[in-house]
Parts: C-alpha cells; sequence; structure tokens
C-alpha cells in the first residue's frame, strides 16, 4: 500500500532530524541541507511536486503540513550551523583556550591514612598486618584473654549480642589468640580493625571505632622491648623527640599492665589546654601477656614471653590532626574530609 501525504511528510522530518543529529561536524550539515531543503532536487521540493498533484481538497491540509515542516527544518539547521560553527571558531561563543573542567578526584579517609601509617611504622619494625573478624565468639573476646564470665572486667569490655550467639568484637584482642591458636611462636603482628561498645557517644567516644592491636612472642621479650617499640613507633607516627609514659593499669590479659601517655606535640610537654597541663596525653593500653593467655593458647609460659598492646586510632588520628570530636570521622562531611 502507498503511503499517505501526512505519511511521507513524517518520513521527511523524521529522516532530516536523524541527519542533523548524526552529523559531526559543519560539512555533515550542509551535506543534510542540501539533501533535505535544497533547491533543485531537495526531498522537501519533492513533497512540493507531489502536493501540486493532490485533488484540490487535499490541498489545503497537506500544504499546511509542508509549510509546517519546511519552517522546522529551516530552524533546526540555522540552529545546527550557528553551534557547529560557533564552536569551532574560538571566539564565538566557545573559548577553546579555556581551561577544561577539573575532574574531581577521591581520596583516602584520613582514618585509612593513620592506619596506613600504623602499618608503615610498625612495618619497619618487623611487624606484619593481620586482620581478625568482627563477628567474634565469647571465647576469643573473653574466655581466652583471661576474661571469665563472672570477672568483673567483663563490664570494661561489654558489647553487642547477636541472635545468632555471635557478638560484635570490643577490642581487637581477639585476633591476638587467632593468631596464637594458628601456630607457633615467634609472632610479631599488629591488627588494625574496628569494634564496638555500647559507650555514649560523645567528643571522644563512639559505640563503633577503630583500634590497632600489637602481639609480640618469643623467648626472652621483656618490657624494656614494648618501651622500645612503642617509643620508637610514637617517635614515628608524631615525630622525633616525642616520648612515652607508662602509668600502671590492669587488663586481665596483661600481667604487669600500663596506660600509655605520649608527650604533648601541642605544647611540647609543657603543658597545654589539649593535655590538661599535664604535658602527656592518653593514648593506648599495653602489657607483658598474661601466662593465663598462653595456656589457653597452648604456648609454653615458662619458655615464652611477649608484648601486647592497643592503640586507639580515632583517639591517634584526633591528637596528630587536632580534630576536635569524634564524630567528625563519620559525619561524611566534604568539607572536613577534604582537608586530609
Ligand atoms: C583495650 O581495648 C585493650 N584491648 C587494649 C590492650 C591491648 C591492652 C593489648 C593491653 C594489651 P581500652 O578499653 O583501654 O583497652 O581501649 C584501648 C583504646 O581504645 C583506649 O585507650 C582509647 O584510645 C580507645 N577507646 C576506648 N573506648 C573508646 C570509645 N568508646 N570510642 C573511641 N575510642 C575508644
Amino acid at each position: 500500500m502507498s503511503q499517505s501525504f501526512a505519511e511521507q511528510v513524517e518520513d521527511v522530518r523524521a529522516a532530516a532530524l536523524e541527519a542533523l543529529d548524526a552529523a559531526a561536524g559543519p560539512e555533515d550539515v550542509e551535506k543534510a541541507r542540501v539533501e533535505f531543503m535544497g533547491r533543485s532536487r531537495g526531498r522537501l521540493k519533492d513533497l512540493m511536486g507531489l502536493l501540486r498533484k493532490l485533488p484540490a481538497e487535499e490541498k489545503k491540509t497537506a500544504g499546511r503540513l509542508v509549510n509546517q515542516l519546511k519552517k522546522q527544518l529551516t530552524e533546526a539547521f540555522e540552529v545546527q550551523k550557528k553551534g557547529r560553527s560557533g564552536a569551532l571558531a574560538a571566539g564565538a561563543g566557545v573559548d577553546l583556550t579555556q581551561p577544561a573542567a577539573r575532574l574531581e578526584v577521591g581520596h583516602v579517609h584520613p582514618l585509612t591514612q593513620t592506619f596506613e601509617e600504623l602499618q608503615e611504622v610498625f612495618g619497619s619494625l618487623g611487624f606484619s598486618c593481620v586482620e581478625g573478624p568482627e563477628i567474634e565468639t565469647e571465647h576469643h573476646n573473653f574466655d581466652a584473654l583471661n576474661i571469665p564470665s563472672d570477672h568483673p572486667a567483663r563490664d570494661s569490655f561489654d558489647t553487642f549480642f547477636l541472635d545468632s550467639g555471635g557478638l560484635l568484637r570490643s577490642h581487637t584482642s581477639p585476633t591476638q589468640i587467632r593468631v596464637m591458636e594458628s601456630g607457633p611462636p615467634p609472632v610479631r603482628v599488629i591488627v588494625p580493625g574496628r569494634v564496638y561498645r555500647p559507650d555514649a557517644v560523645d567528643a571522644t567516644h563512639h559505640y563503633c571505632f577503630h583500634q590497632c592491636e600489637g602481639l609480640m612472642v618469643d623467648e626472652d621479650i621483656s618490657f624494656a622491648d614494648l618501651k622500645a617499640v612503642l617509643n620508637m613507633a610514637m617517635e614515628g607516627v608524631f615525630g622525633p623527640g616525642t616520648r612515652t609514659r607508662f602509668r600502671p593499669s590492669f587488663f586481665p590479659f596483661t600481667e604487669p599492665s600500663a596506660e600509655v601517655d605520649v608527650s604533648c606535640i601541642f605544647c611540647g610537654a609543657e603543658g597545654c589546654r589539649i593535655c590538661k597541663r599535664t604535658g602527656w596525653i592518653e593514648l593506648l593500653g599495653a602489657g607483658m601477656v598474661d601466662p593465663a593467655v598462653f595456656e589457653a593458647v597452648g604456648y609454653d609460659p615458662e619458655r615464652y614471653t611477649g608484648f601486647a598492646f592497643g592503640i586507639g586510632v580515632e583517639r591517634l588520628a584526633m591528637l596528630k590532626y587536632q580534630i576536635p570530636d569524634i564524630r567528625m570521622f563519620t559525619d561524611n562531611d566534604l568539607r572536613f574530609l577534604e582537608q586530609f
């Protein structure tokens, strides 16, 4: 069946707009213009020829269709011609010498940067990096760490318990147990990772934060080794001259235990508002691995000794970069994140 006149008009419209759309440059536009609007042999001209042959009663409607098409195509070709030649002529609408729009490139979160730095510093002291699961067992999070179910220290490491019977680890220390269960000494590892506690959120506490555990076990490891390693590591993170101070403390899985402070990097240990005029800032817990822990993992406590420590990574990053509130790490505010 032959096409109606209206259908032929629609065909020409579609073909012309498609050709314009596909045109890669002014030459293509001109070629399409000649094909569709050319005075002697254009497809619009052909439609005019057909129009003349139509019966008188159809001519009025058909004539209106052709005029509309002509107007639309004239405008479309005009716009294309101006746009494309303008784009090519520098200075006419498009400045080809203008620098291209900047590509925004993302970067590493400040906490990840802190982890990478810790990995580098401890790596240079011979520590390798291992990771443990965030969903832990009571055995790894408590019992094997010398925290039996009736021990009051369970409260300090309280956590979220899952219906499945597991729990969210409340510190990275359970991975100490996993590492020692998986093979004999020597051991020299750090364990970076996320931990959970039912703590109320404030400027220095979060219910979900990060720790970096350290564990070294071998024959003849002493408290002096612990002091030397932490001194060197803190100098590596905060710069030369940074000192550490060990205060007696208690952890069920270390004996003796200590809270470790670093000399205040803001006032050079002179005493300022940030260190509460003491010259020291508390950063981590540490100590010599308790013989009961060695027994739990099958190490001979008569032969092996070792030390362990657990650093609060947000606290370390807050100190290093002078961040006043722990919540800033998770607010996802680009004005904060872009500074690192
Ligand atoms: C522990 O978690 C021990 N497992 C550390 C340890 C490991 C001691 C090995 C001895 C040997 P503590 O509960 O003190 O210890 O936490 C360690 C660090 O985590 C703290 O010094 C602090 O920097 C950080 N921290 C503790 N609770 C929070 C919290 N709610 N939000 C942010 N940081 C916290």
